[in-house]
């Protein structure tokens, strides 16, 4: 019997599941969360060391969870939050706290790299536009205001490959995730010498490159000692967490697109030719597959836009929930399609955290406009979940306007649990919109990736073809698309009409990293 075995190493905690590659089925899985310091408004730091202690805990407690012997687990594949800046002196050892995707002190350096690399030649290179997230700026602003730890860096990892190298004691990544560094020449999916030389940073500190499903190292005896797997068990490249988890979702062949609704949201588009939008309001990734790119929208508060009206607003529902052993989010809905779409005239914009897709804007904010004496609470939670997928529509159209085809949209993450969620999407986005029947998310397909690695499957979409299937489709409703089609084209202007207050706000606090 092969097992396989995915680690996911996410912001809020580590996720490793089991995968049968023979039953198809996930025998178990465990989490394991871990804090995140947030010294400064905008920064945001984690400790590479509560990730290994959690990836440990994880590995023992579903060999532990299932039976089986560590000896079955036949392949690991590896996957995690994108850009984080690990460094590493010459003995291996952790120089300071990552500095992780979501930190938003870095402005300056984004300027700093577009200055030195030019606009253009940036976006030729790296297929993106400088941004906070990306990890060369996080670099860029150690050497400038920690040089004392500038000094003594050895390598540069991303957070799932400081894991690879606890696990193998390799320095190795592979091109999905490395994409997401801006170091990378992503149309030659190499790192770019160009940019490495601009922004003077060796050559010598980018880790060994991979293909996702290329074996990158081999489990060492001192970790098959601590957590029972075997020594010498294959750890193959793996994939940054919206790759691995498109995988998961079958996004592998042109004309199928995921919208994932988690705490942001995405959409993630597959092509095998390099399609770059010269504006850069979508990323343009290397795919987690040979010859193979990703573009990918990102709505940084979507979930998080209900989670934050649930937690604040919804108290009743909270307790009411709690009572009954349901999730508040099954009330919230059913209040939700008490409401009617385009909620009589109220509209969401998402920005509770600045946003990535299509503005690039940290300091846009949220914003319920239209409010009247007649709305409720129930047309309140409907705005929010349309608010999102208003969002997810200026992603999409974007990808459509590259020339993408977007014939086939799957719906995933928490937000594809809720029927009305996904009819919002479907008569937003004017498609069809289907679910899969196994989602686990990038864990899985981490552990898809290991399959095709030790060589049970022959390629990525045969392993996707081997465990994936639709279970179900839902079709817009003609007459609610078109009330949306008149309330998206307000919900665009909106943003225009207000970007200048937002700028004036993060004045008035003193929350503009810079002038
Ligand atoms: C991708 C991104 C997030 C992080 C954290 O660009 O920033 O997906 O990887 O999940």
């Amino acid at each position: 019997m092969s097992y396989l075995l995915g680690i996911d190493i996410g912001t809020s905690g580590t996720k490793t599941l089991l995968f049968n590659s023979y039953n198809r089925k996930v025998v178990a899985s465990s989490s394991s969360e871990y804090a995140l310091y947030q010294p400064h408004i905008g920064w945001a730091e984690q400790q590479p060391d509560d990730w290994w202690r959690a990836t440990v805990t994880t590995i023992k407690d579903v060999i532990d969870k299932s039976g089986i012997n560590g000896e079955s687990i036949k392949g690991i594949g590896l996957t995690g939050q994108m850009h984080g800046m690990v460094l590493l002196d010459k003995q291996g050892k952790v120089l300071r706290p990552s500095i992780i995707w979501c930190d938003q002190r870095t402005s300056e350096e984004c300027e700093e790299i577009t200055s030195k690399v030019g606009k253009d030649e940036l976006i030729n290179i790296t297929a993106n536009p400088s941004m906070t997230n990306f990890t060369a700026t996080k670099v860029l602003w150690i050497k400038k205001h920690q040089p004392e730890i500038f000094e003594r860096v050895h390598k540069i990892l991303l957070p799932k490959d400081f894991i690879r190298f606890k696990l193998t004691g390799e320095f190795a990544t592979e091109v999905s995730d490395a994409s997401g560094t801006q170091f990378l020449d992503v149309p030659n999916r190499k790192w770019s010498k160009t940019i490495l030389e601009r922004l003077d940073i060796p050559l010598e500190w980018m880790p060994n490159l991979y293909e996702s499903q290329e074996i990158s190292g081999y489990v060492t005896s001192e970790v098959a000692k601590l957590t029972g797997l075997k020594e010498g068990t294959p750890v193959v490249g793996g994939a940054g967490d919206q790759a691995a988890g498109a995988i998961g979702n079958g996004i592998v062949k042109p004309g199928i697109v995921s919208s994932t609704i988690g705490t942001s949201g995405v959409v993630f588009a597959y092509t095998d030719e390099l399609s770059i939008d010269p504006k850069g309001r979508v990323h343009t990734f290397c795919h987690a597959m040979p010859n193979a790119w990703h573009v990918m929208g990102v709505t940084q508060g979507a979930g998080l836009s209900l989670q934050w009206f649930r937690d604040n607003f919804a108290g009743a529902e909270k307790d009411l929930a709690n009572f009954l052993g349901i999730d508040p989010y099954e009330l919230m809905t059913k209040q939700a399609e008490k409401s009617n779409p385009g909620c009589n005239g109220l509209i969401y914009l998402p920005y509770l955290m600045g946003e990535r897709s299509p503005h690039l804007d940290p300091y846009a904010r949220g914003v319920f406009f239209g409010i009247s004496a007649k709305h409720t609470r129930n047309d309140m939670i409907r705005s929010v979940m349309e608010g999102v997928a208003y969002s997810l529509r200026d992603s999409l159209e974007i990808i459509a306007e590259m020339g993408i085809d977007i014939s086939h949209i799957r719906a995933s993450g928490g937000g594809a649990r809720s029927s009305l969620w996904r009819q919002i999407q479907g008569d937003i986005f004017k498609t069809p919109i289907h679910t899969i029947s196994i989602e686990e998310g990038p864990a899985f397909g981490a552990a898809l990736l290991a399959g095709v690695g030790i060589g049970i499957y022959n390629d990525v979409p045969q392993a996707c073809e081997a465990v994936i299937n639709i279970e179900d489709t839902i079709e817009p409703i003609q007459e609610n698309v078109i009330i949306y089609d008149k309330y998206y084209e307000i919900y665009k202007d909106l943003y225009r009409s207000l970007k200048d207050h937002y700028i004036q706000i993060a004045k008035i606090e003193g929350s503009l990293f810079h002038d």
